[in-house]
């Protein structure tokens, strides 16, 4: 997607040798109209697709998802990553490793909210060794819903997330492909749309 492509070069700040910045618009602060504009893509590549919800994570998951959402017109769920005093009812759950943080965590979706009938698009921020992204998927299949894809903002083509999602059969569509950070410098491959 150039238009995201574009924003990267201008307003993301490439950290150390494998991390993108991208606060002013993605992951802090949110350009709506970016966010729009990244729903109407995603959505109109899975329009036929019978979606009936789209998943994410908290927290920064939440901003393209819910555009997503909105042109498909279907509920957007975000798995917590906390469990609060009002989830009573039966919970989904799946653990989580960060390789960045080195910790493990449960993320967890009310059982109520997906059903055997459901056909899920997930949707995530970044794609980096796919750990999020599994621990989504094994929550939707413990309710016998139907993963149709996976649709990311922007994906470090370097790191082994997509490749673990596709061994799984799972349909990958990023819309920025990072190829890596030579010289501090964001290169980039041909994104899925
Ligand atoms: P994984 O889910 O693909 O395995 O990712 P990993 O454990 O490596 O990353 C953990 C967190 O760091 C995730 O957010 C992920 O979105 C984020 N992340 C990974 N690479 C980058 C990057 O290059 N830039 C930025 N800005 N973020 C990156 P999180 O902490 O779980 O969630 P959130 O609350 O920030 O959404």
């Amino acid at each position: 997607m150039k238009l995201l492509e574009e924003r990267m070069l201008k307003d993301g700040n490439v950290l150390g040798k494998d991390i993108l910045k991208v606060d002013s618009f993605l992951t802090h602060q949110v350009d709506f109209k970016l966010m729009k504009e990244i729903g109407k893509v995603l959505a109109e590549k899975y329009a036929d697709r019978g979606i009936t919800k789209v998943v994410t994570i908290e927290a920064s998951g939440i901003a393209p998802a819910i555009y997503v959402a909105e042109e498909l017109d279907v509920p957007m769920i975000f798995a917590k990553k906390h469990k609060n005093i009002t989830m009573t009812e039966d919970i989904l759950t799946a653990q989580v490793y960060s390789f960045t943080k080195q910790v493990s965590s449960t993320v967890s979706i009310s059982a109520k909210f997906l059903t055997s009938k459901d056909r899920v698009l997930i949707i995530d921020d970044f794609l980096a060794n796919g750990q999020a992204a599994k621990g989504l998927v094994d929550i939707i299949s413990q309710a016998g819903a139907e993963v149709v894809g996976i649709g990311i903002v922007i994906e470090k083509s370097f790191q082994a997330g997509r490749q673990l999602l596709e061994d799984e059969g799972i349909e990958v569509t990023s819309l920025a492909r990072i190829k890596n950070f030579n010289d501090g410098k964001l290169n980039f491959m041909e994104a899925d749309a």
